[in-house]
């Protein structure tokens, strides 16, 4: 979603805008927009709706002088795409100017009111509301002006705010959407997502909600809305430049494939106890004795996440024997969920920072529950705010479409299975069984990227088809749901996941030969079931293309197409089965011309609701 990126200290300001906010455009975004304070304090703008690509050699020409500068990547939510709508925004004399990430709920009223009082606004956008009502309070101290006019605003923010009468500084915000601080030398860089900044510094500083900062070019200080001041401390990101860049890959979504069992291998690193059979998290160290206690697991998530969880339940249930369900986000915040003291909620999320887990998380802190965060993103505010979490580790995610961060997910919650299952009933054999085959895991997935010629063959032959069903049982339901999002998601397909058992409760009047139905179906507990759906859909000459364990060729006589994927636990199949899908979903979108990375109107993290 929208992108924040500003600069302060000694060197131009302007190329080190647009490098930060080239790598986060991978957000997803609609338009632009630069604002540099320059000589005699002169604020160079530009803003647009479009592509920045398209724009960067103009950009370049312009060139602005200045040490100081914001910059921003929309993604429209109040106001349609225009270049009024885009950020920076001002005020009525161009003496503030500032970018936003979030939503202003009040800005109508808040706008109402300004108007009255003589303000002139020059676009739809919620944000401007912000550049006036600052505009009100400021006597010549930006920061003064920002507390002020912050304690009538009713909503979410990520804000960095510059003003030419008080040029020396960037004032920065936060309400429920992130923004960091990297520390540099002798310089200051805003950014609400550490991939602007990670090539000039590693040090930063996570804002949280309710907190001011000023930067200068040489001193920071953060306060409350109150003007109290609030000590924070410095941490470390702990990854580099080139995980954010695509390298030889033609594509960050097939790097990030390709990273699928480097991801299973780091999730899974120090943390299984072969002999033991059991696995340490340490995040969870602290609440071992309460998660002896509880009785009920929820799990919470959006998208492909929510997928993982899906998969969670499934495990969970079957290994730890507590009762586990799956709630999406954006949901559960609005019903009236039962909990008691024994309830725990796990909330999984690559980014951290998805507005309606966020949601959902504070309505369970509200309640009293054990909250635990299964996340990628380090310092995230859903690692920050959870009472423990584990961290997938899966490194940078870029793709809008998430791929490599859902096997970290799974990973974790294989492993969470196996600490909550030995805290209970389960037998060392049965822990000793899951956590080894969970070393030889990455190298079975491995061997699964070795089909990847073979699928694109597939792509080929099954581009032109408009509609998909993918079917799985039981661990691969969810991956049959996992699979069709990923095809939807960057081929513009329609694409649907069903429970193979519900094929004939209706879906199933969609089968003909143009409906082909993608199948995963290894050797399990419920392969004869999947085979029994694969021959309805035979008898309706749909087209079948199967998903299968190795060695099994009976498959081969029924299905018109199969993918091998290795042998490995029933509750693991998922982490083999999906690659296959992610890798079929990437090859159809690129043959079909698709800017895979960044797929029309979707963004990588839903950071408003
Ligand atoms: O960052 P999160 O894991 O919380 O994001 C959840 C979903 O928004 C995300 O998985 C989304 O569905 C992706 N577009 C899936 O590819």
């Amino acid at each position: 979603m929208c992108g924040i990126v500003g600069y302060i200290g000694k060197k131009p300001a302007f190329p080190f805008l647009l490098s930060g906010l080239k790598r986060i455009l991978y957000r997803g975004y609609d338009s632009f927009g630069f604002g540099v304070i320059g000589k005699e304090n002169k604020l160079n703008c530009f803003k647009r709706p479009g592509k920045l690509d398209e724009w960067e050699q103009k950009l370049l020409e312009m060139n602005f002088e200045g040490n100081i500068g914001i910059a921003h990547t929309r993604w429209a939510t109040t106001g349609t795409v225009t270049e009024a709508n885009s950020h920076p925004h001002w005020d009525c004399h161009r003496n503030i100017f500032l970018v936003h990430n979030g939503i202003i709920e009040n800005y109508k009223e808040l706008k109402e009111k300004l108007e009255k009082e003589g303000h002139k606004f020059h676009s739809e956008c919620d944000t401007e509301v912000l550049a006036h009502l600052i505009e009100k309070f400021f006597k010549g101290n930006l920061e003064t002006a920002v507390r002020n006019a912050l304690k009538f605003v009713r909503g979410t923010y990520g804000l960095a705010i510059i003003a030419r009468n008080d040029p020396e500084k960037i004032v920065v915000a936060r309400n429920s959407s992130p923004i960091l601080i990297g520390i540099g030398e002798n310089e200051y860089i805003v950014a609400s997502d550490a991939a602007a900044i990670v090539d000039r510094t590693k040090k930063v500083i996570y804002l949280d909600d309710g907190e001011v900062a000023v930067l200068t070019p040489s001193r920071f200080f953060i306060t409350d809305i109150n003007q109290n001041q609030i000590e924070k401390n410095i941490k470390e990101i702990d990854w580099d430049l080139e995980e954010v860049q695509k390298g030889d890959y033609s594509h960050f979504m097939i790097k990030e494939i390709i990273e699928e069992p480097e991801t299973i291998e780091n999730a899974v690193r120090g943390r299984l106890m072969i002999e033991e059979g059991r696995v340490k998290l340490g995040g969870l160290d602290g609440i071992q004795e309460k998660l002896r206690k509880i009785n009920r697991i929820i799990l919470v998530a959006c998208g492909t996440a929510g997928y993982a969880a899906r998969v969670g339940e499934y495990m969970l249930e079957e290994y730890v024997g507590i009762p586990t369900e799956v709630d999406i986000a954006s949901e559960f915040r609005y019903r009236k969920p039962v909990v008691d003291k024994n309830t725990a909620a796990i909330f999984v999320s690559q980014s951290g920072e998805t507005a309606d887990t966020l949601a959902a998380l504070k309505e369970m802190k509200e309640k009293g529950i054990l909250t635990i965060g299964i996340t990628n993103v380090v310092g995230s505010t859903q690692s920050r705010e959870t009472d423990a979490g584990v961290y997938t580790r899966s490194g940078p995610e870029i793709a809008v479409a998430s791929t490599k961060a859902f096997l970290g997910q799974l990973a974790i919650l294989s492993m969470l299975a196996v600490y909550l299952g030995r805290q209970r009933e389960m037998a060392l054999v049965m822990g000793k069984r899951i956590v080894s085959e969970l070393t030889k895991l990455p190298e079975l997935a491995k061997e699964t990227l070795k089909s990847a010629p073979e699928i694109e063959k597939l792509a080929k032959k099954y581009k032109n088809f408009k509609n998909f069903w993918f079917i799985g049982r039981k661990y691969n339901f969810p991956i049959a749901l996992e699979g069709a999002l990923k095809l939807k998601e960057i081929s513009y397909l329609h694409a649907e996941g069903v429970a193979g058992g519900e094929l004939k409760h209706g879906p199933i009047a969609l089968i003909d030969e143009n409906f082909p139905t993608v199948a995963i179906c290894p050797l399990d507990s419920v392969y004869e079931k999947m085979i029994s759906n694969i021959q309805e859909i035979k008898a309706r000459e749909g087209k079948v293309i199967a998903v299968a364990t190795q060695g099994d060729k009976d498959i081969k006589k029924i299905a018109d197409d199969v993918i091998y994927i290795p042998k490995t636990l029933e509750m693991l199949t998922p982490m083999l089965s999906v690659i296959p899908l992610h890798l079929f979903a990437y090859y159809i979108a690129v043959l079909l011309g698709h800017d895979v990375d960044k797929p029309r109107n979707l963004a990588k993290s839903c950071t408003v609701e």
